[in-house]
């Protein structure tokens, strides 16, 4: 069954390794006398899960690699060599590269590979300077994605990331992102649980928190540093008698927005701690409330395409100027990543500028800004809440649009403290808590 992969190049190379390689299997563990930096499969999850049952060369540039729950791979022979993960091309321990690639011939080629400690590992001896390899088979499989052919569907989902959960306001709802500070402030396991709540649903709730004024940093802290911006390292969201800079001073309703468009990179984790809001029955109001962009973005591509298209790519100014500051930038509304899903959403009409763009798109761009709008605005995704002294709201800037419904001042005293995190420390976070073993659920 094994010989339809095996191509005359293939055929050439098995014969090297067979009848010409110098080493066998055991030899070769007994000469491989380098260290392996970040090959141990100590670091990888349910190591003992995943392991090699075929590795065969079959191109002049790429060997194919099985594993055994029928995962493949043609994996290339210069991003193998440019990856070794021995101490004399990895630095042992910080982990940096060391070797130089293009110190290599570009037909570089295996003199040797084979499969080694009963298929947790494959070693490979180049014939270019016979310099050993050795990978491990979860390592492979964690870096090599974009080298599978087929992926059986639970390989597929299976990610080191808990996946991202659209929601609209029932299934937020019934399921709650929401903790209690008392779980978090001694446990690494709830801080991981936190902070994938947060990655997971683009929003989470923490209750119980001390109501101290500047106790926002170390939530911040826990998970990272505190992204500094022109509002300080935190900031104070009350009634100004004057609101100058910022309507957010004041008590009017605020439509769904997310902060800070006009930067070159928005802000990604946001965070608000409640110190005081007295709202209730009879004085309404000062509610905060989150709408899903994944969900709008997902829901307008598949009903609006035309809509979707032109957000993704007529560029919006979005624009701040105060008496100390003055920002702008222009970036589309709904941007996307390199492969075409969802990566951020940009919305807030307070700080959106005069629309920059050919005539001829002009109607178009107000037409498919419409549906969107009326879409965010839909009572069926509000997640709104009353947020209380000691609750913490922390989300992703861009990702869910956030907002407040307004309030007499007069009789509700409200009192909010913001901050932001840059979103890839809180992903550094997660990456290193599952570092840790803790699995995504
Ligand atoms: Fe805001
Ligand atoms: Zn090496």
């Amino acid at each position: 069954m094994l010989t339809r992969f095996v191509s005359s190049t293939a055929r050439r190379l098995i014969g090297r390794c067979l009848l010409e390689n110098n080493y066998s299997v055991t030899t070769a563990r007994l000469q491989c006398k380098r260290t392996f930096a970040s090959s141990a499969a100590s670091t990888f999850h349910g190591k003992s899960q995943y392991r090699f049952t075929h590795v065969l060369p079959v191109t002049a540039s790429s060997t194919k690699v099985i594993w055994n729950d029928s995962l493949t791979a043609d994996i290339n022979y210069l991003w193998l060599r440019d990856n070794c993960q021995c101490s004399e091309c990895k630095h042992p321990h910080t982990g940096q590269k060391l070797f130089d690639i293009t110190r290599v011939p570009l037909d570089l080629q295996p003199q040797a590979i084979e499969m080694v400690d009963e298929g947790s590992h494959v070693r490979v001896v180049w014939d270019n300077d016979q310099h050993e390899s050795v990978y491990d088979s979860h390592w492979l499989r964690a870096n090599g994605r974009h080298f599978f052919i087929n992926i059986p569907s639970e390989s597929s989902k299976r990610n080191s990331r808990p996946q991202e959960i659209e929601w609209n306001q029932h299934s937020i709802t019934e399921n709650p992102p929401v903790m209690s500070y008392d779980e978090i402030k001694s446990s690494e396991v709830a801080l991981y649980k936190w902070i994938s709540l947060i990655h997971r649903y683009g929003v989470a709730i923490v209750k119980g928190t001390p109501i101290e004024k500047d106790f926002i940093l170390d939530m911040a802290e826990r998970i990272a540093y505190v992204k500094e911006t022109s509002y300080g390292k935190y900031f104070d969201v009350v009634v100004e008698p004057k609101p100058n800079s910022h309507l957010a001073f004041s008590a009017r309703g605020l439509d769904h927005h997310t902060d800070m468009n006009y930067r070159e990179n928005s802000p990604g984790l946001q965070m608000l701690h409640c110190l005081k809001n007295n709202h209730d029955v009879s004085n309404p109001g000062g509610r905060t409330f989150f709408v899903d962009g994944l969900h709008v973005v997902s829901w307008l591509k598949k009903h609006h395409p035309s809509a979707f298209y032109t957000l993704c790519s007529i560029e919006v100014k979005f624009e701040l100027t105060t008496e100390s500051f003055t920002y702008n930038q222009t970036k589309p509304i709904i941007c996307l990543d390199k492969d075409g899903n969802f990566s951020e959403i940009h919305v807030n009409n307070r700080t959106m500028g005069p629309i920059q763009a050919p005539k001829e798109t002009i109607n178009p761009f107000y037409s498919a800004y419409n549906i969107l709008m009326r879409k965010i605005r839909d009572p069926e995704l509000q997640y709104s809440l009353g947020l209380q002294p000691g609750d913490l709201v922390a989300f992703n800037n861009r990702r869910v649009l956030h907002g407040r419904s307004a309030f007499n001042s007069d009789r509700v005293s409200r009192h909010l403290v913001g901050c932001y995190v840059d979103y890839d420390e809180m992903l550094s976070k997660l990456d290193t808590l599952y570092g840790k073993g803790f699995f995504p659920k």
